[in-house]
Order: C-alpha cells, then structure tokens, then sequence
C-alpha cells in the first residue's frame, strides 16, 4: 500500500489521495540499460556502489551539469560502507541546478537523497525548496532535522518528456541548499498506466468524498510505503531501489491483524510483476484476526498515518 501526495506548482494546497493498491510501476530488466539512467555522487569525483547502483561522482561527469556557483563539502570523518554515499555533498549558496538530458517520454523516478553533516558549513542549517523544469515544487522549505542521523531520501515520479531537464535548488533567503545524491531513471513501460488517473478524494479524518481527476499529469511522491505483514526491505533488494517499511507501528490495534504468508510460490497474473514489487512485498499480508470468543466479529484493520 502506498500513500501518495500529488503536488503541482500554482497549486498552493496539496489534495492528498489514497491509492489503494500498490504503487504498480513497472520495469523490465532493458529499462535500466536505457541511456537515460542518472546516478550521482554529488561533491564527488569517484565512484559508489549503493545497493544495485553505481553512482557517479558529479565533479569528472560529462553527462550531466550543474550551474555554478556552487561547491563540495565532505564529511572528514570515514563513514561506513554502507553510508559511503554519504561522504559527500554539494553545496548552493544561490539558486542553482542540475541539467540532464531525458532521451524518452515517460514516468521518470527522481530520487534526492540528503545526509547533513558539519563541514565547512552545518548542513543542518540548510533550508531550501527544490523545484524542477516541469515544472514541480518537489520539496519547500526543506530542512533536515537535527534528530535525523540518517539519510533522507525523498522518492517522486514524475511525467518527463524528452529534452532538458533540471532539478532547481533555491536556497531561503540568507540560508543556502545541499544534495548528497540523485537519482533520474525511466520506469517506462507501463507505469502511470497502472494508477488509476481518477483516484478516491481522501479526508484527513478519512471519509472519501468525491473523485479526483487528472492524477498523471501531477508529480507523485511517495510518503510511506509500507510491506503489509512483512519485514523492512531495504533498497538493495528492490528493483528500483525503494525502501519498504513493516506496517506494525501503524496498525490502529494489532489485535485486529494476523500475518499471512509467508507464502512461498507465487503467481503473478495481470499488471503485477515482480518489478512492480519485489517477490517478498507478495509473500506475506495481514488478515482479519476473528475469533469466535469475541462479542463481535464485525471490525475493521485500520492503519493510520500522520
Ligand atoms: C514526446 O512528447 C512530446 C510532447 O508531447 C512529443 O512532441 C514527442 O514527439 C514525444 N517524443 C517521443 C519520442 O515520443
Ligand atoms: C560525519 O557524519 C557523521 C554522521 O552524521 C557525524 O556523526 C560526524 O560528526 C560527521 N563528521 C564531521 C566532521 O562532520
Ligand atoms: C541543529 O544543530 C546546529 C549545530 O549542531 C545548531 O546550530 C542548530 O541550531 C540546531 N537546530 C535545531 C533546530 O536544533
Ligand atoms: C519556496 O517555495 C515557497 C512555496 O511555493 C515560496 O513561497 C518561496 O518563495 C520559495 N522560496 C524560494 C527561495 O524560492
Ligand atoms: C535481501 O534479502 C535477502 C533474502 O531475503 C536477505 O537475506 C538479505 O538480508 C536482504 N538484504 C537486505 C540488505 O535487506
Ligand atoms: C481469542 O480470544 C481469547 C480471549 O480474548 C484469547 O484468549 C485467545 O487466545 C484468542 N484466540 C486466538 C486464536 O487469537
Ligand atoms: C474502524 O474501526 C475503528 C476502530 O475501532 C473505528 O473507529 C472506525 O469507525 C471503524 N471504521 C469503519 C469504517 O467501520
């Protein structure tokens, strides 16, 4: 199950919708051999492999460019191997962008990936919009929090057509942006074909109202995406790079759930594939927990979302 907030530019209020279904996105093994595939190390001049990734070093890349001014920071201590994408940042002290080139029409995924530190400047401090060409204001007044000793990723999927494309970093006034790493690949085929463009209008308290049209044509990002039943799976085991998160902390009262699975040979029928999730997303769910020593058997689950 994935929620999803859809945001458009001249929009100031952002409807959110419910998708009652995964997320479908389609991708076939080609798609990651397509010319359009960015990875990059932002501040960096070398290599690193992330999950099944390799991100370029953005200082010695010829694909892709960015305005000046700006400039690399890197955190002096040694991190982890697994925080090795991390060891580096660019830093925008004036709006500035990225540029890419996008070969195809087609759903794209534009991940930004933030881990602040304290360099020659306190990343902490930093808080910025980040806006692309299509034009989409993806994140605004964007801050990393202080608590945060992790890296926040930020997952959208937008529909790109070929050409140029950027991702604009505007720093507040007297502030200034960072991004540690980006990610800009084609989910093409399918996609967007596979959400619905009229979704269920959702209330925050949760009754749905009417219908909500023309959901396509708007920059989807996601905000949880949760493995019902399952563990946490982390992007080194998702095609396309996504982290799942276990529905439990959700779940209004677990006494209402009982896990199903896992369940070991599966059968994919219709838009699902094993690239719309991972095989371990299907293999486990919840059902309702009945039992016959309860007053009522009439309950709904209910998970909540702040
Ligand atoms: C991409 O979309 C644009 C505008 O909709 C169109 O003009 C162009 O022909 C399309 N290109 C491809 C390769 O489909
Ligand atoms: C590097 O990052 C880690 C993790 O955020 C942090 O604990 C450490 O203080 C940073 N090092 C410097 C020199 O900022
Ligand atoms: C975050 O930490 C930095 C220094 O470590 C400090 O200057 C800043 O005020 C802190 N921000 C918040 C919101 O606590
Ligand atoms: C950031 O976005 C907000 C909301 O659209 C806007 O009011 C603000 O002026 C933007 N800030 C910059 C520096 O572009
Ligand atoms: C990926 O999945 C395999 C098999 O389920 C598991 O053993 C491994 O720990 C997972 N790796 C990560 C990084 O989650
Ligand atoms: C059913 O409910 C009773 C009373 O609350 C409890 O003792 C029992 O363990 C429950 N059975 C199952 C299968 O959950
Ligand atoms: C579902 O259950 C919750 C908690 O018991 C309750 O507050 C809510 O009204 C129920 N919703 C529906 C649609 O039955």
């Amino acid at each position: 199950m994935a929620k999803i907030q859809t945001k458009k530019v001249p929009k100031s209020s952002s409807p959110l919708i419910f998708l009652l279904h995964l997320l479908s996105v389609g991708l076939n093994c080609a798609a990651y051999s397509l010319p359009e595939k960015y990875f990059i190390n932002c501040g960096s001049d070398t290599e690193v492999t992330s999950g099944n990734r390799i991100f370029r070093g953005d200082r010695n890349s010829d694909s892709i460019s960015f305005s000046e001014p700006s400039y690399p920071v890197k955190n002096s201590s040694q991190l982890p191997d697994t925080l090795a994408l991390y060891q580096t940042a660019r830093v925008f002290d004036q709006s500035s962008h990225y540029e890419f080139d996008i070969s195809s029409n087609g759903t794209h995924l534009v991940r930004l990936h933030f881990f602040a530190f304290s360099s020659a400047k306190n990343l902490y401090n930093a808080v910025f919009n980040v806006s692309t060409s299509h034009p989409f204001l993806l994140l605004h007044n964007f801050n990393v929090q202080n608590s945060s000793q992790s890296p926040v990723i930020k997952d959208f999927f937008l529909s790109i057509t070929q050409g140029k494309f950027c991702v604009y970093f505007r720093p507040q006034e007297s502030s200034f942006a960072f991004v540690s790493a980006i990610e800009v690949f084609v989910v093409d085929p399918l996609p967007l074909s596979s959400i619905p463009d009229n979704g269920p209008h959702v209330s925050p308290i949760g009754t749905k109202t009417n219908s909500y049209p023309g959901i396509h044509p708007k920059a989807l990002q996601t905000i949880y995406r949760i493995n019902v039943g399952g563990p946490m799976i982390s992007q080194e085991n998702d095609t396309l790079g996504r982290n799942w998160i276990p529905d439990d902390r959700y779940l209004y009262n677990p006494d209402t759930a009982k896990i199903v699975g896992p369940i070991a040979n599966l059968n994919y029928l219709g838009i699902a594939s094993e690239y719309t999730a991972p095989d371990s997303v299907y293999q486990t769910a919840k059902h309702m927990n009945k039992n016959n020593s309860r007053l009522s058997n009439n309950f709904n689950i209910t998970w909540c979302f702040m």
